[in-house]
Order: structure tokens, then sequence, then C-alpha cells
């Protein structure tokens, strides 16, 4: 807790530079781009700036499927803005510092306490949660959702994204990694696309038992990059 506390001060002080408690300092991400590894065709870059540069830090949940294999049923993160380091040194290695933190947390704290807790701090970074929903236009099985309506858009009913996937790479940084992701929004205004990259962890290789039934939290960071919708910073 101390560590995990200690580096979202950090961060907190860092991402909210100039802000007094309470108040959000968006800074300007209109020169920023999403940092694709030039070799690669699977991510399609989107035009423009980014609306928000965000930093997730959470868990990636598996069950053991009837293969004998881990299958990824979804996610859940808190989502802090990170635009004001994006022009700072810190910024390409936030992913790597959130992750050590989280890694070092006790087990004793949960996903859901790290994000209540940390949805309580003074300067505000938290831009909102990450989570699995049903999937709004097919009905069946889950759409991941960035949903800012509980903190930093609170009050707007609309800011919120549910994005389906349209790619996915490899992590360039290793096979610890979940993918890095494309996705498009299919509702909500917060953005049109999403995009997962500077993923950290959150894998759970090898075989399971098709009898264990239990839910698996593997802990991950990434970045994510949202484009486009009526909602900016
Ligand atoms: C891209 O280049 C890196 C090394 O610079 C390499 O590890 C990776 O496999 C390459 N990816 C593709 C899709 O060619
Ligand atoms: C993932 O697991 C966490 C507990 O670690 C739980 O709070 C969350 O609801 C789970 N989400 C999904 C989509 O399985």
């Amino acid at each position: 807790m101390t560590l995990l506390k200690f580096a979202l001060t950090v961060l907190a002080v860092t991402s909210g530079v100039f802000a007094a408690p309470g108040q959000y300092a968006a800074c300007d991400i209109s020169s920023a781009t999403l940092p694709l590894p030039s070799n690669q065709s699977q991510l399609t870059p989107a035009t423009g700036a980014p609306s928000f540069i965000a930093l997730g830090v959470g868990v990636q949940n598996y069950t053991c499927s009837s293969a004998g294999t881990y299958t990824n049923i979804g996610a859940v993160a808190e989502v802090f803005d990170i635009s004001c380091l994006y022009n700072m040194p810190a910024f390409a290695s936030i992913q790597n510092t959130a992750y050590t933190a989280w890694e070092h947390a006790p087990a004793s704290l949960t996903a859901q306490e790290v994000i209540a807790m940390l949805s309580n701090m003074p300067v505000k970074v938290v831009l909102g949660q990450h989570y699995f929903v049903p999937n709004p236009i097919t009905g069946s099985g889950t759409s991941p959702k960035w949903d800012f309506t509980s903190a930093a858009y609170a009050g707007n009913p609309n800011a919120f994204a549910i994005g389906a996937r349209t790619g996915n790479l490899a992590s360039p940084d290793g096979a610890a990694n979940v993918d890095w992701l494309q996705l498009k929004v299919v509702q909500g205004n917060l953005a049109t696309s999403v995009y997962r990259v500077n993923t950290v962890g959150g894998q759970l290789p090898g075989s399971c038992s098709p009898s264990d039934t239990t839910v698996h939290s593997v802990k991950y960071t990434s970045k994510y990059y949202f484009f486009g919708g009526s909602i900016k910073q």
C-alpha cells in the first residue's frame, strides 16, 4: 500500500502538475501520436490528435476453458489522466512505474479497493473506470467500456465509450504483456476509437484444469489513447 500510494502520489503530482486540489490540469496533447512500432500493420493509427491519453491500472480476468487453456473474460481498471506527462521524461515509462507499484501492493488489496481508494485522491487525475458490460449491439458476450461518468465527467451520462476490437498486435515489449489493441466505439460519446498500447503484464499463460471455475485476476497496466468523440479534456 505504501509503495502504491507513493507511486500514485508521484503520478498525481506529475500528472496534475499545477492543478489545485479538486481540479484537473488537462494539458495540450494536440501533437501527441500513438507509439506504434513502424514495422507493424495490425493497428491503423487514427487521424488527428487524441482527445485523452490515459493510464490504466487494474486486472485482466481469466477462467479455464473446456480446452484447458485460460480465456480472457474481461478486465477492471482505474483510468488516470496522463496528458500532463506527455512532454515529460516520465511519460515513456509511466506504465512500468505504475506496474511496479501495483505489483508490490499487498495481495489483500483488491482492484476494487484500489479503485475506491484512488477515486478519493485530492488531485483529480482519475478520469474514470474501465470494465466490461453485456455487448450492447449483439446482446451476446461482453464488451469493454471506458466510463468517465462517475469521475471526470460526472453528470454527463454520455461520457463513456463501449468498444469493439478491430485490431490486435502482440506486445512489442514481450509475451508477458497483453496485446496492444485497436477498438472502434459502438456506443457513447467519449471517443470514436480507442487504442490500448504500452501494456505491462496481464497475461496468464499455461494450461489449466477445465474443472477450475475460479476467476483468475492478473495485474496489468497500459496506456489508453482516445480519439474522436464529442467529449474533450
Ligand atoms: C518489428 O521490429 C522489432 C524489432 O525492432 C521486432 O522485434 C518485431 O518482431 C518486428 N515486428 C514485426 C511485425 O515485424
Ligand atoms: C475481474 O476480477 C475482479 C476481481 O479481481 C472483479 O472485481 C471484476 O468484477 C472482474 N471483472 C470481470 C469482467 O470479470
